[in-house]
């Protein structure tokens, strides 16, 4: 087994080292940039966490694949930004107010592209599998992001549906670059399958706490600009809470007419435009989600999430030393800050 130290190593030294094409500069500094930055390196962290769990020692066929998770990861970034209208990420500025919208268009293109090549430097005994999971996850991550595009339109969408949404735009994701650890270490299917299900939940709660940081992070810490999604109208597990507590709250008669559904769905309608405008449609909002009691609704379904996540991890049956490494990465996927 490799240690968690011998992960943060590994993960250090890849993209310390990681090379791509330099010119034309347009087109790969943007690419240097997001990687060079770095974020918090979740999935290729996951990825070499699961092979970790059967192997005693890493490789090339393992650590371009782990890259290759990033690297797409970086790529939807930058697009989602564009998407989003974000201004800040990962403590700068985003590649489309860097640059401009084309050169993040181009630059994100290539970065998925990038990702193919990594990724199919996976050995060729489990290369059919790795690739047949790696193209049908990029499809749904952009089946996600345009579910939550066209959910922004939307005045109510179902917890359901909302679950669905982040469940292509996030989990599958996560979910995947578990199952790909295990996939090239050579486990087997009933393990390979138990480590999706571990990673998509986890990615569950990952994206409700990302909803969370979104309205109540700290932006130097977080990164990002606060009340981006408030402004957008994004379908968060915030505002889908809220919509339903606040509906059952008008429904039984006691609502307090200021912080009802209709309330609420009059705060969306805000006008955001300029910065006094848009201070002013988060600060209602917010005071909404406090009425209610959305920000501790919120904290009991990651950690309900984190469970569910856990429950596969248990039925590994991989026993203790191995179970609690998986643990403490998932507590330290949810009880973030970043
Ligand atoms: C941001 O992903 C988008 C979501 C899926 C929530 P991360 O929170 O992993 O972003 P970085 O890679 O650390 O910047
Ligand atoms: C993005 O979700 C998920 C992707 C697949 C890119 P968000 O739009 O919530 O991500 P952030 O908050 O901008 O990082
Ligand atoms: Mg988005
Ligand atoms: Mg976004
Ligand atoms: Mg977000």
């Amino acid at each position: 087994m490799i240690n968690e130290n011998q992960i943060e190593d590994t993960l250090k030294s890849l993209f310390e080292n990681i090379e791509f094409n330099s010119e034309p500069a347009g087109l790969y500094d943007p690419l240097r940039y997001m990687i060079g930055i770095g974020g918090k390196r979740v999935r290729p962290r996951l990825c070499l966490m699961a092979y970790a769990l059967f192997k005693d020692s890493f490789d090339e066929r393992i650590l371009e694949p782990a890259a290759a998770l990033e690297v797409f990861h970086s790529f939807t970034l930058i697009h989602d930004d564009i998407m989003d209208n974000s201004d800040m990420r990962r403590g700068v500025p985003t590649v489309c107010r860097k640059w401009d919208d084309n050169t993040a268009i181009i630059s994100g293109d290539v970065m998925s592209i990038d990702s193919y090549r990594r990724i199919a430097k996976a050995p060729a005994e489990v290369l059919p599998q790795v690739m047949d999971l790696f193209t049908a996850t990029a499809a749904q991550v952009c089946e996600g992001q345009q579910y939550d595009m066209e959910f922004e339109k939307v005045k109510d969408v179902p917890m359901e549906s909302y679950m669905k949404m982040i469940g292509l735009k996030t989990a599958v994701l996560i979910a995947c670059s578990a199952k790909l650890g295990a996939l090239i270490a050579g486990a087997d299917a009933r393990t390979c399958d138990l480590l999706y299900k571990f990673g998509y939940d986890l990615g569950l709660a990952f994206q409700i706490t990302d909803d969370y940081l979104d309205t109540y992070g700290d932006s130097s810490i977080f990164g990002k600009k606060i009340g981006g999604d408030i402004i957008n109208n994004k379908k968060t597990w915030l505002l889908i809470r809220a919509l339903e507590k606040g509906e059952e709250l008008e429904k039984s008669g006691v609502a307090d007419p200021a912080h009802g559904k209709t309330a609420l769905l009059r705060a969306m309608d805000m006008k955001a435009g300029n910065e006094a405008e848009k201070s002013a449609k988060i600060e209602k909002v917010k005071e909404i989600y406090e009425v209610l009691g959305i920000d501790e609704d919120v904290k009991y379904e990651i950690i309900r999430l984190h469970a569910q996540a856990m429950n596969y991890a248990g039925l590994l049956g991989l026993g203790k030393i191995r179970y609690e490494m998986l643990h403490r990465y998932a507590d330290r996927l949810i009880g973030r800050n970043k």
